[in-house]
């Protein structure tokens, strides 16, 4: 059992060496199909499939993966906003992953999104103050204490000013702000409550690179200022180095890698954080002209049917036969500290390159899934 003590803000403050979030075997399956008499049952997206990860207070986890592999469903499942098939989440030293609405609500303060595209939610017809106030409207000020319209106004203006943006500008429509400034009033209106956990969905990615910088630069100091856990999802490699203090890498479902940032990047284990860490730009034209990038071929295999054993061998160079049965545990591998864990069987040695071509471990076969490109821009 946890220790509870409490903060100065008079929040409860459990054990603060234990991690803020522990996801324990995650599960999440969506049902898709019309099921019918003739059919016994209805097909599965395996969207999540057995992740065990922490958060830890005050630091940046990012995870990254190509599209469709799990990462925003895995992070509504973190926020509770998808009930999990299976596996559990505990919060600050507390079980959520069965809790009833009721006892979400002080979890739902605690834990904040930002998503990708803010105009989509940003009601086009309200103004931005009432849409930045909504969740003091909801849940009260921080204590639970209801607010006074004058009161949440204020609030709300500080609230603008901490992201950036001019107060006086209130009373202004969605429409009226650029796409930097709306992704800066879903951050007020994420922050309003002051959560502790903020799990932030490609929030940057569909900003130009000059706003791109200004948001991770803003994100950045809010977390030292309001002493913030971030949860930063992205495929931008390069963003998600900038700002990580551990990285986890997804593929189909499943965490195949996590370990502090840097050593990621210096000491990749996994073939597919190979693969997708070799597409991050250099800015060293040296570096640039001597690096490779793997181009991975063929598309991610359907989550209604994912491979069997590792996940990743019908698309991995370095698959043997014992790939196809066996589903690896993520472990630290080859000597690796305890903090950089990997799921592969025939992890990736120092220095070793990922090339070659796939076995086609059934028709003892080969196809080229696997070509190196010199990587002139880094681009
Ligand atoms: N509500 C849903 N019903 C059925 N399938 C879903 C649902 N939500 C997500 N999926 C499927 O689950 C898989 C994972 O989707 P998810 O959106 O979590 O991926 P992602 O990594 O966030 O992708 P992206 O980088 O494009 O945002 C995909 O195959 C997606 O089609
Ligand atoms: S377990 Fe096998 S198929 Fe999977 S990544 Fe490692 S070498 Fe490749
Ligand atoms: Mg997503």
């Amino acid at each position: 059992m946890s220790t509870a003590a409490v903060d100065a803000s008079g929040r409860r403050e459990h054990d603060l060496a234990a991690p803020l979030l522990v996801a324990s075997d995650v599960v999440k399956e969506f049902p898709v199909g019309a099921s019918s008499p003739w059919r016994r049952s209805r097909e599965v997206v395996h969207a999540v499939s057995g992740v065990s990860l922490e958060i830890r207070r005050g630091e940046t986890l990012g995870l990254v993966g190509e599209t469709g592999c799990g990462k925003s469903t895995l992070a509504r499942c973190l926020a509770r906003l998808y009930d999990v098939t299976s596996g559990s989440i505990s919060f600050d030293g507390t079980d959520i992953t069965a809790s009833s609405r009721r006892r979400l609500r002080p979890v739902r303060r605690e834990i904040q999104m930002v998503f990708q595209d803010p105009y989509g939610s940003l009601n086009p017809r309200r103004r931005v103050g009432s849409i930045i106030g909504d969740p003091l409207a909801i849940h009260g000020d921080t204590d639970g204490r209801s607010m006074s319209a004058k009161e949440r106004a204020h609030r709300v203006q500080d609230l603008m000013e901490l992201v950036g943006l001019n107060p006086e500008h209130y009373n202004r429509f969605p429409a009226d702000f650029s796409g930097g400034q709306r992704q800066r009033i879903g951050l007020a209106r994420a922050l309003a409550l002051r959560p502790r956990l903020l799990i932030c969905d490609e929030p940057v990615s569909a900003l130009d690179v000059s706003i791109q910088a200004q948001m991770l630069n803003l994100l950045i100091d809010l977390q030292e200022d309001l002493h913030l856990t971030y949860l930063f999802i992205t495929h931008d490699l390069s963003v998600v180095r900038h700002i990580s203090d551990r990285i986890a890498v997804m593929y189909l479902g499943r965490i195949v890698e996590t370990a502090p940032a840097d050593e990621l990047f210096e000491v990749t284990r996994h073939p597919y954080s190979k693969a997708l860490l070799s597409a991050l730009p250099v800015a060293d034209p040296q570096e640039a002209e001597a690096r490779e990038r793997i181009v991975l071929v063929g598309d991610l295999p359907s989550p209604v049917a994912p491979p069997s054993g590792c996940r990743f061998h019908p698309r991995c160079p370095k698959a043997r036969h014992d790939c196809v049965s066996v589903d690896p545990d993520l472990v630290p591998v080859l000597d690796d500290p305890p903090e950089h864990r990997a799921a592969c069987l025939h992890p990736l040695r120092v220095g070793e390159e990922l090339v070659g071509q796939v076995p086609d471990l059934d028709a003892q076969d080969s196809e080229i899934v696997a070509e190196r490109v010199t990587d002139p821009g880094g681009a």
